[in-house]
């Protein structure tokens, strides 16, 4: 026996920065869906939560991208979210808004809480501050160049050319996005919360505890941070864009956006329970809901007791918010309840490449919906097949194409329409035939019938609805193998009986199909419900006949339609299109300036062969002071060690060169530089943005080996 009693269904909040692609659908919101209209099927108590994420720096930043502002992109794209999940059949209970006013009082308190119960520490660390625009920079509002690749515009929290994490400290001369001055490092106070101290409880809530039931991606990645060593994290920022922390002297503090967020779960539940027993649907959906005369405060029920099942849909990007921090928050609180399995996939590429909105290479939702209105089901069909469950998996439009031709047209919509037709010509129009004699190919039609619906069941308990899927699949399989050995369209002249008998079991498969439809294909499940002129409610669980002799179907309609090559060429033309660009924007970036092409005038090999080319190692950097570009290096050339002064301050963050090798031209005249004498000169490659790179043996050379 289940120790729950009724199941709460998160789905990750989306940011209301723009618009989602097909890869967030595939990766949170479809395999919720269908797990909640599995369970409300099966008559399960279940609610599904969602709704827009409205904080964090992402907005505003969008905000001044488009000219506006935060509260209009906010509104913009909230109602687009909400929109696109109705259109994909995407069944919240709620869609709910972070920047609410239920929402801004639930997680003022629940801080405010946290706060009183000690549950953070305060800290006061430096911090960039524009002292033009008066206020602190969020990372984002920060660029600079990379220590890692010297790329020169990388992000504060982030290098977009090599991908490697940084913090704002980091950056070799940062500039702030807002005024483009040098900000500058100015002390604020933050609140933090302990992780480190969750680390006991941590080992044994998840680490021992979900061991077994939790995927092994999802699992892994948690408890790698875990053994990573936790460290406090600051839930505060400086922003005027977000909850403002219930503090007194406070002042231009809001919550970290995942400090938030998650509690959007709790707020929306409250929204639900509120709208419910209000009998108002701003933006709940009473009629997705099994609750019935529910009063406001019944989202503690859902929040509070243990015989609840919390079960957060995400992608692997949100795990350690979901998996550590969420639960340490809601540990710490000590009274709500905690998830139970949080099953995230992993991401969905496109074509072979990572999906990306801002690089153009993606399906966004939206457009799908346009370019394919009617086709709705065969997204979440081919979504469903393809899921990224335990790595990452790849969408192509041709595999989309031959999914829909192959499968949905030529298995399950030419077994349905078979029957169908062949009802309507056979039996004064429309009724279900009186079955007759059964053989074994009946037997073994109802075993298999069985076995896919048992294997449909288990397989999406365990969050596999690609199996479930296939197994699904394998139903209207056996039903085109049933009517292909028994050929009732030949029957029908000689064995009236026969056909009889072999209609009869076809429409009860025809009526599974429908009803075991519904999770994957809601669209189309009411499509085929009409056409056998029967009805959800009507299916017996424990039964196999479903439609009863002489029950009078409805009209044949096509389920499914192929999908043109002319269709497809044109969204791979798309895309193409996007590629294009990407490579020709590579090409300028890497293209040398017509300046740079001048050649020196020839030397002779004599010439050459005076230059004395050694590897050397860094062993110590610095700044060397008043000097911006400077920085003072230790050079170990095997046979001795040199002092090297460099004009690379502006790319290069001494920490980041300790250890490196290099080439150095040894036999360079000494020099003094600001008063230190340099004893050679470090090669190094200049790009056509005047971005550095350093000249490095391809492997490992011993410090003074010749280039030669
Ligand atoms: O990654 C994202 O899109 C986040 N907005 C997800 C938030 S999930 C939850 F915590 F609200
Ligand atoms: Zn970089």
């Amino acid at each position: 026996m289940s120790k729950f009693n009724r199941t709460l269904v998160t789905a990750a909040l989306p940011y209301a920065n723009g618009p989602k692609h097909i890869g967030h659908i595939a990766g949170a919101y479809l395999p919720a869906d269908i797990y909640v209209r599995f369970l409300r099927n099966i008559g399960k108590e279940v609610i599904f939560i969602c709704g827009s994420d409205e904080h964090g720096t992402a907005i505003p930043i969008q905000a001044t991208k488009e000219g506006t502002t935060s509260q209009a992109i906010i509104d913009r794209y909230h109602d687009l979210l909400k929109l696109n999940f109705e259109q994909l059949g995407i069944q919240f209970d709620i869609y709910h808004r972070t920047s609410s006013q239920l929402h801004h009082e639930t997680a003022q308190e629940i801080f405010k809480e946290m706060y009183d119960k000690g549950l953070f520490t305060e800290e006061v660390s430096e911090q960039y501050f524009d002292e033009q625009a008066n206020t602190f920079l969020a990372d984002r509002y920060i660029k600079g160049t990379c220590p890692n690749c010297a790329y020169n515009n990388a992000y504060g929290d982030q290098c977009e050319k090599c991908g490697k994490t940084l913090s704002p400290k980091e950056l070799i001369n940062p500039l702030s996005t807002l005024s483009g001055n040098s900000p500058i490092l100015k002390e604020t106070k933050h609140w933090y919360l302990p992780l480190q101290d969750y680390e006991p409880w941590l080992k044994e809530w998840l680490v021992e505890g979900h061991k077994n039931d939790w995927k092994s991606t999802v699992y892994g990645q948690s408890k790698s941070w875990i053994d990573g060593g936790l460290t406090p994290r600051a839930m505060t920022r400086d922003l005027d864009w977000g909850v403002k922390v219930p503090l007194p002297n406070a002042e231009g503090k809001v919550m970290y956006v995942w400090f938030d967020a998650p509690i959007g779960y709790i707020s929306a539940t409250k929204a639900l329970f509120k709208e419910l027993a209000e009998n108002k649907i701003e933006y709940a959906y009473p009629q997705h809901t099994t609750l019935k005369n529910v009063k406001a405060e019944d989202w503690k029920t859902w929040w509070q007791q243990e015989d609840t099942r919390l079960l957060h849909f995400i992608g692997k990007d949100n795990i350690v918010f979901h998996c550590i921090i969420f639960p340490a928050m809601l540990k710490g609180t000590n009274k709500f309840i905690l998830p139970d399995n949080v099953p995230a996939n992993e991401f969905l590429n496109l074509e072979g490449d990572k999906m990306s909105t801002s690089r153009k290479w993606s399906v966004e939702m939206a457009d799908y919906l346009e370019d394919f209105a009617g086709k709705e089901d065969v997204l979440r069909y081919v979504l469903t097949a393809i899921a990224p469950e335990t790595k990452d998996s790849d969408f192509s439009w041709k595999d989309f194409q031959t999914r829909n031709n192959s499968e949905l047209v030529a298995i399950l919509g030419n077994f349905i329409n078979r029957v169908a037709v062949l009802t309507q010509k056979f039996y004064d129009g429309d009724k279900v035939p009186f079955p007759k004699k059964t053989s074994p190919k009946e037997i073994d039609l109802m075993a298999e019938l069985e076995r896919c619906k048992t294997a449909i069941e288990t397989n999406i308990e365990n969050f596999k609805f690609r199996e479930a899927l296939a197994e699904y699949m394998n139903i209207a399989r056996a039903g085109n193998k049933y009517l292909a050995d028994n050929e009732p369209w030949k029957t029908v002249k000689t064995n009236q009986d026969l056909t009889d008998t072999v209609m009869y079991h076809s429409l009860q498969l025809a009526a599974h199909l429908a009803r075991w439809m519904e999770p994957f294909m809601p669209f189309t499940a009411q499509k085929l419900y009409a056409i056998l002129n029967f009805e959800k409610a009507n299916y017996k669980k424990n039964n196999f006949e479903q439609l009863i002799a002489g029950h009078a179907i409805g009209q044949t309609v096509y389920l499914f339609s192929n999908i043109e090559d002319e269709i497809i060429a044109k969204q791979i033309d798309k895309l193409q299109a996007t590629k294009l660009k990407m490579t020709e924007n590579i090409q300028i970036e890497n293209t040398v300036t017509p300046s740079e092409i001048d050649l020196k005038p020839t030397i002779t090999f004599d010439d050459f062969a005076k230059i004395d080319l050694r590897v050397g190692t860094i062993l110590e950097a610095e700044k060397v002071e008043k000097a911006d570009k400077l920085l003072k290096l230790k050079v170990d050339l095997g046979f001795e060690q040199r002092t090297i002064v460099s004009g690379i301050a502006m790319y290069f963050s001494p920490e980041s060169l300790i250890g490196k090798q290099v080439c150095v031209l040894a036999n360079l005249v000494p020099r003094k530089i600001k008063g230190i004498e340099s004893n050679g000169m470090l090669l190094l490659a200049e790009n056509a943005d005047g971005s550095l790179k350093l000249m490095q043996p391809e492997e490992f050379a011993s410090s003074g080996s010749k280039i030669a």
